[in-house]
C-alpha cells in the first residue's frame, strides 16, 4: 500500500520507501567494512534478507520506516535513513537512524537525512520526540545528531555495547 510519506526529497536528495528493488544496494552498503564497522560489522545477504523484511514489515505496520536515498542528480545510492520504532529500557522510542556509503561522507548528507526525518516525524507524523543513539566513540554520528538539533540525553547498552542517547523534541509541543 503507498502512502504520502513514500518520497522524501531533501535539497539533493531523494529518498524512496525501502522495497524489495533496494535490495542489491542494501547488500553492497552492509557488505562495506567502513560503514558497518560502527553497525555491528559487515552483514552477508541472509541478514540483509532478514534487515529487509523486518524494514517492509516496519512499513506495513506503522506508516514509515525506512528510505534508501540517492543523488538528485545522478541517481547514485547515498544511504538509508529513517525512523523505527525500538524499546530502550522496557520503554517505547522512535529511533532515528542513518548511514551513508563511504564515497559520500562528510559533505554534510547524514545531517540533511537527520534534518529531514526530524521534520517529518514532528509535522507530518506528530511524535513527542526521536531518539538517536551510537557508539560512544561514533564521533562523526554524535556530530550529525548535534547538528540536526539532539541533545545528549543518557548512557545506554545497546547490543551489549556503551552507547549514547540523544533525544530530539518536537518544538510544537
Ligand atoms: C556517521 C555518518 C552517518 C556521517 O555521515 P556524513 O554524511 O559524513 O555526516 P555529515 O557530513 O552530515 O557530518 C559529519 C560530521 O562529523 C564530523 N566528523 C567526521 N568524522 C569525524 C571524526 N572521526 N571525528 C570527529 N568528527 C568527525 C564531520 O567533520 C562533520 O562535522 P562538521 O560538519 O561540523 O565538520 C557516516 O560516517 C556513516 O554512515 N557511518 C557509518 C554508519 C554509522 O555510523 N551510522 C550512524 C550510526 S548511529
Amino acid at each position: 500500500m503507498r502512502n504520502d510519506l513514500d518520497i522524501l526529497t531533501t535539497g539533493r536528495m531523494a529518498g524512496e520507501r525501502i522495497s524489495e528493488s533496494h535490495f542489491a544496494e542494501l547488500c553492497l552498503m552492509n557488505r562495506d567494512a567502513r560503514v558497518m564497522a560502527t553497525l555491528g560489522g559487515v552483514r552477508s545477504s541472509e541478514q540483509t534478507r532478514d534487515f529487509l523484511a523486518k524494514a517492509l514489515e516496519h512499513w506495513r505496520r506503522h506508516g514509515y520506516g525506512i528510505w534508501i536515498f540517492r543523488e538528485r542528480d545522478g541517481g547514485r545510492f547515498v544511504g538509508r535513513a529513517g525512523l523505527r520504532h525500538v524499546e530502550i529500557g522496557g520503554a517505547p522510542e522512535v529511533e532515528l537512524l542513518y548511514a551513508v556509503m563511504a564515497e559520500f561522507w562528510r559533505v554534510g548528507l547524514a545531517t540533511e537525512m537527520a534534518r529531514a526525518l526530524a521534520n517529518l516525524a514532528f509535522e507530518r507524523i506528530g511524535l513527542e520526540s526521536v531518539v538517536a543513539f551510537t557508539l560512544s566513540d561514533n564521533l562523526a554520528s554524535r556530530r550529525v545528531m548535534e547538528k540536526a538539533g539532539f541533545s545528549y540525553e543518557r548512557d545506554i547498552a545497546w547490543a551489549g555495547l556503551r552507547h549514547v542517547l540523544y533525544r530530539l523534541r518536537n518544538p510544537a509541543r
